[in-house]
């Protein structure tokens, strides 16, 4: 209330251009310099990244934008909770009340493309592309993934890779262990850490897609990439004895958690592996974020990573991308926004801090660490898999039942009932 009341006053009194400079987020709108639209629009970005080892990427970015664009007045609208646990409810009723944000953050592939694009909510951004050139600056499989029959509807702004497995050094070092690559000696380690005293693993599913970001890594890792993907497309049935094996292994691995699990979230889970009282997680790269900015910790001295077990040269893939939403005020803005975040300069302002790789090819690996230049690498030759808890693999509806039964499995360990409901959920999904 208190932006748009200045921004109004400062438009009242004709001082626009004098204000412009000062304040980034209180910058009004002055449309005669940047020909931008109705006055006192602002450019309201929608996202769940606020605080701890979420929002310092987001804030690099708006703060390149403000040099570029000082008079279009921006509000960060970010609603807390991770994975979007809140943001999407908001998003949802916002979207149902025809209020839309300017724009929003949003998952490439089926939250966008089952979700907003077929709800008939997004303006192709065709035009876009074709203007600032990116048709070969994004890769194809990104491009395709806010793509629907021929039109692209938003701009990625980062590449996260969700099977990581975290550790820390000290632990590992203390006690003569090497970081897991199979499952088999996942649970040599965990018994070796165990007998220790030592919680193997550390989980937060507070939220509940956190447990679901563990199970979908156990059915890449046992499925192998192909077949995890036709889950997907119900070409491979959640009653093929694969899938049940993958529970096996996920139920066995919550043998190994802490206690407290159902009471941390993402970041206090993480925190158990920073302080060396857990000594793994299997988290996507944001981890990397907050342990860098928010916990000061130093990638390869104070925590190592490696890919989940049984998933080496495999790629969990999360992407975050920004659309124009239909019956916005100032879409022109909304385009200069995406504009700046599809821009290289864009991308090596937020990636770095944010913990993903950007989304751009031709983005600066130097201004990346050890792990970003990695991931890099890693993601040009790896075999690119959907994240589910992210979005990408399958619609909404369908993630939201899967992050019940996770949860409910989580506490009562029966196989068969979880088979059951993911059986009976995905006969929603699209042959
Ligand atoms: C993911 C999102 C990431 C990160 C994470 C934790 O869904 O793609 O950027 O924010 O949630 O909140």
């Amino acid at each position: 209330m208190r932006k748009k009341a200045s921004a109004w006053l400062a438009l009242a009194l004709g001082i626009g251009m004098a204000l412009s400079g000062c304040s980034s987020s209180n910058s009004s709108s002055d449309n005669a310099k940047q020909g931008s639209q109705k006055a006192g629009e602002k450019l309201e970005i929608f996202s769940w990244w606020t605080g701890a080892g979420e929002e310092d990427g987001l804030k690099a970015l708006i703060k390149l934008f403000q040099e570029k664009y000082p008079d279009i007045e921006v509000e960060n609208a970010a609603v807390a909770g991770g994975a979007g646990t809140n943001a999407k409810a908001v998003l949802a009723s916002r979207m149902q009340g025809n209020d839309p944000p300017s724009t929003f953050q949003v998952h490439g592939g089926a939250e966008l493309n089952e979700g907003w694009v077929a709800a008939g909510k997004m303006e192709p951004l065709n035009d876009l592309y074709e203007k600032e050139g990116w048709m070969d600056k994004f890769p194809k499989a990104l491009i395709d993934m806010v793509s629907k029959d021929g039109n692209i509807y938003s701009v990625p702004v980062n590449i996260h890779r969700g099977n990581v497995l975290w550790y820390n050094k000290k632990i590992f070092a203390d006690n003569g262990l090497q970081p897991p690559k199979t499952f088999d000696e996942f649970f040599q380690v965990a018994d070796k850490l165990k007998a220790k005293g030592i919680t193997p693993l550390a989980l937060g599913d507070k939220e509940p897609w956190v447990a679901t970001h563990l199970f979908e890594n156990v059915l890449l890792g046992t499925l192998g990439t192909e077949n995890y993907k036709k889950l997907w497309t119900g070409e491979v049935s959640f009653n093929d004895p694969q899938v049940k094996q993958a529970v096996e292994t996920f139920k066995k691995m919550l043998n190994y958690i802490n206690e407290d699990h159902s009471s941390r979230n993402w970041q206090d889970a993480a925190q158990l592996v920073a302080e060396g009282k857990a000594a793994m997680y299997v988290m996507g790269d944001w981890v990397k974020g907050y342990f860098v900015n928010d916990l000061k910790l130093k990638v390869n001295q104070d925590f190592g990573y490696v890919p989940v077990p049984n998933t080496e040269g495999k790629f969990m893939v999360i992407t975050d991308t920004f659309g124009l939403p239909k019956g916005v005020k100032n879409p022109d803005d909304v385009k200069k926004f995406l504009a700046v975040l599809g821009s290289v300069e864009g991308q090596d302002a937020f990636n770095p801090l944010k913990g993903s790789i950007p989304a751009r090819i031709d983005a600066d690996p130097s201004k990346y660490d050890e792990y970003g230049k990695q991931t890099m690498q890693d993601f040009k030759t790896a075999e690119l898999a959907p994240s589910l808890a992210h979005g990408s693999a399958a619609p909404e509806g369908f993630v939201t039942k899967v992050n019940q039964a996770v949860n409910i499995f989580v506490t009562q360990k029966d196989v068969k009932t979880f088979i059951d409901t993911l059986a009976s959920a995905a006969t929603e999904l699209k042959k």
